[in-house]
């Protein structure tokens, strides 16, 4: 974000009313961006009502559906302690809230050769050895807008399993606020990350339909379709998209 909210620049649309908490008209809600009040649409997602309340969002937004996990963000909800997190475009606002959104969870993220790894606790404790400093607060899990148990596959790391890491990692979104809120300063995602690479290529069986299809790409069997798709235009690619076939 850039300007007032991080990644957000200032607008001109922005109904802003700064100072005491007043009723909002029907519909609307109080909302608070980085300190500062807005009064947005009610079944706003927090990402719609930062745009509503007059800024552009430049970092932190990504798939805009709850996929790339760009748009982690924390907030807190009147007379609650708690300090709550969420994706700012699948989260709702409510009446009060007070909001922050992360566009970047710093962090370094090891780099390593797959090739000369082995599936096993040895690896984890090279590549990742802050993962031993877990306590098993539950922190993680609780902060995890995908609801994964994020303390689970941590503690599977520890013990060097890692095919279950994968697993309980499979839908992690890498928005890391689970590392922005961990006592211990360990990175999950990125241990989910070298758990899931190791289990593809040294712990899952091989798949004969993946190596067919391989070997059609090889043959240049959709050279014709690739090239079509790199000169269509925007709205023809989206609707191709969208249209797709998808599995229920
Ligand atoms: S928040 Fe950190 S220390 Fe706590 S359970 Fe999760 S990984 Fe372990
Ligand atoms: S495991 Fe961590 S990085 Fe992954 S989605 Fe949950 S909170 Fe985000
Ligand atoms: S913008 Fe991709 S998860 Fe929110």
């Amino acid at each position: 974000m850039n300007g007032e909210v991080g990644a957000v620049k200032s607008g001109e649309r922005a109904p802003q009313q700064g100072g005491k908490r007043q009723r909002p008209q029907a519909n609307m809600v109080n909302v608070y961006i980085m300190g500062k009040r807005h009064v947005v649409p009610e079944h706003a997602t927090i990402m719609r009502a930062i745009e509503y309340a007059g800024h552009q969002i430049i970092r932190g937004a990504g798939c805009r559906e709850g996929f790339c996990g760009a748009c982690g963000t924390i907030y807190r909800l009147p007379g609650d302690y708690k300090l709550h997190t969420g994706l700012a475009c699948t989260t709702l606002v409510q009446e009060g809230m007070s909001l922050t959104q992360i566009p970047a969870v710093p962090m370094e993220k090891a780099i390593y050769d797959l090739e000369k790894l082995t599936p096993d606790v040895r690896t984890i404790e090279a590549v990742y050895p802050v993962t031993f400093r877990c306590v098993a607060c539950n922190t993680c899990s609780k902060a995890c807008p995908q609801g994964l148990p994020v303390m689970d596959y941590i503690q599977a790391a520890m013990r060097g399993d890692v095919a279950k890491v994968a697993d309980l990692a499979f839908d992690c979104v890498a928005c890391g606020l689970c590392a922005l809120r961990c006592p211990a300063e360990i990175v999950q995602h990125k241990v989910g990350i070298l758990a899931k690479r190791l289990t593809g290529r040294y712990l899952h069986k091989e798949s004969k339909e993946l190596a067919a299809r391989l070997k059609e790409v090889a043959s240049n069997k959709f050279d014709a379709e690739y090239e079509e798709l790199m000169v269509m235009d925007k709205t023809s690619l989206s609707k191709l998209y969208y249209d797709r076939d998808m599995e229920p």
